[in-house]
């Protein structure tokens, strides 16, 4: 059955981080299932394993909270995964062909247009996305020059309802749908993992969104990591 949001959008036009903002509110115990936190800019943009996502006036920003309808089916692992193969889904209906490199980076032309970040807190999923839109992209980025931001942000909640939608209901699906849109797809790949690193050719992902390398001493799962490089050697 699909998730049902009621969502709710409170726009500002600065923020450290609309990531940060909707975690201060619930847990200050303010009521945020639906709710959606937009900002214009972030002045501490936040991306995945703490790095800044750069905020400038432009791009899309926001937040959604989801109250997990059946704890911890929202906590599981995979849930970034999920969202940013729902938005590669929502853009296709414009057009836009996205592409997703394990876990959470939205590729378009080969290049990173946008990412998505997952956390689960008090039984809630905040599910973040940052596109480059009118913004100028960090080197080495992509950016959805000439679009409608207002459009822009719609077919990104359009894009998280999908993810979540399919994830929920059709968890088992998820490594068939990532395979469709897997930018690291048979690629060599290089991962910082924990204090170590992995080499091996990317071969899709598990049900929880594990990424699936096969090295020369066989099969592992990376459930949490940074991709270094990959393909002909692209900085990942
Ligand atoms: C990543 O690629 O590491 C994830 C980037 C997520 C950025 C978005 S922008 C809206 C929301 N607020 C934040 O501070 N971060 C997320």
């Amino acid at each position: 059955m699909p998730l049902a949001i009621a969502f709710r959008i409170e726009s500002f036009d600065e923020l450290a981080s609309t990531q940060s903002e909707l975690r201060r509110r619930l847990e200050a115990g303010e009521a945020v299932d639906g709710l959606v936190v937009r900002a214009t800019r972030q002045t501490q943009g936040r991306g995945r394993r703490g790095r800044t996502w750069t905020s400038a006036e432009g791009g899309s920003y926001q937040t959604l909270a989801v109250r997990d309808p059946a704890p911890p089916a929202l906590g599981r692992g995979g849930s970034a995964v999920a969202v940013a193969v729902g938005m590669a889904a929502a853009f296709a209906g414009y057009g836009v062909r996205l592409q997703v490199k394990w876990p959470n980076d939205l590729h378009y032309r080969g290049r990173k247009l946008g990412g998505v970040l997952t956390e689960y807190v008090r039984g809630h999923l905040l599910v973040g996305v940052g596109i480059n839109v009118a913004n100028e992209p960090p080197e080495g980025g992509i950016a959805l020059r000439g679009w409608d931001l207002e459009g822009v942000h719609g077919a990104v909640l359009a894009g998280i309802q999908a993810g979540l939608d399919g994830w929920l209901d059709r968890p088992g699906e998820l490594p068939q749908r990532f395979a469709a849109v897997d930018a690291l797809a048979r690629t060599e790949v290089r991962l910082a993992v924990g204090d170590g690193e992995v080499h091996g050719r990317a071969a899709g992902i598990d049900a929880d969104g594990a990424l699936r390398v096969e090295t020369a001493e066989g099969p592992v799962r990376v459930r949490s990591g940074t991709v270094l490089a990959y393909g002909d050697g692209a900085p990942g």
